[in-house]
């Protein structure tokens, strides 16, 4: 199935979801919003339903939120006119086709996403390459390669077979780690993460 497909029929599903835990993502939220002030310009990679774009727009200038999946996107674009945003500019737009200018803004978000691209250190290199000196980079990423032995490598497979789990990268920290320094980025945070869960980092291209 690609990875279009996949997202289309998995959005309604998607929205419904609880969040994993809720006291990470909100550290994650924080941690982000101290990267953001009232002139940001913010490009979203996978924003999935809109949670964090709309999350974040009341503190910044404009976000331009992008998604592989229509459907994802259809569900955004509700709950932004629900809540009266109007800074949020929802996109349908792979991480590997984008076209912006260079340096166009000063935060990029890519949450729970680079472990699902064919090419993640394209998506790595064109976010440095789309970010202003200065601007951050802040990912989430779930590095399946560390887990080896773990119940995910027989588990996903078969998910997959059966069109129920995306397809994925199997990337260890350490990989992920060395490609956002070989893009020139600076990591300004990571939180410690343990096996199984997403990598969040914090990188900064230098001024
Ligand atoms: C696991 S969800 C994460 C959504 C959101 N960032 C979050 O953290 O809740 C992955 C999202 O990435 C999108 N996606 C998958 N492949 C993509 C690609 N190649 N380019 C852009 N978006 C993609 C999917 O449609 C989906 O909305």
């Amino acid at each position: 199935m690609d990875s279009q497909k996949f997202w289309d029929d998995t959005a309604e599903r998607y929205a419904k979801s609880p969040m994993r835990d809720e006291q990470i993502h909100q550290e994650k939220l924080s941690k982000t919003q101290e990267h953001l002030d009232a002139d940001s310009v913010v490009l979203e990679l996978g924003c999935g339903t809109g949670t964090t774009a709309l999350h974040h727009a009341p503190l910044v200038k404009q976000i331009v939120a992008t998604d592989i999946s229509n459907n994802m996107l259809d569900i955004a674009r509700k709950k932004a006119l629900e809540a009266g945003i109007e800074n949020v500019e929802f996109k349908q737009a792979t991480a590997e086709d984008l076209t912006d200018e260079p340096a166009s803004y000063d935060a990029i978000l890519a949450l729970n996403l680079i472990h699902l691209l064919d090419d993640p250190v394209a998506c790595i290199r064109k976010a440095y390459d789309l970010l202003k000196p200065g601007g951050v980079f802040v990912t989430s990423t779930v590095c399946l390669g560390d887990t080896l032995f773990s119940f995910w490598r027989i588990l996903i497979p078969t998910m997959q077979l059966l069109g129920r789990a995306p397809s994925v990268q199997y990337m260890k920290r350490a990989n992920l780690d060395q490609e956002l320094a070989n893009a020139g980025f600076q990591e300004v945070f990571a939180r410690p993460a343990a096996k199984g869960e997403a990598a969040f980092i914090v990188s900064r291209k230098p001024s």
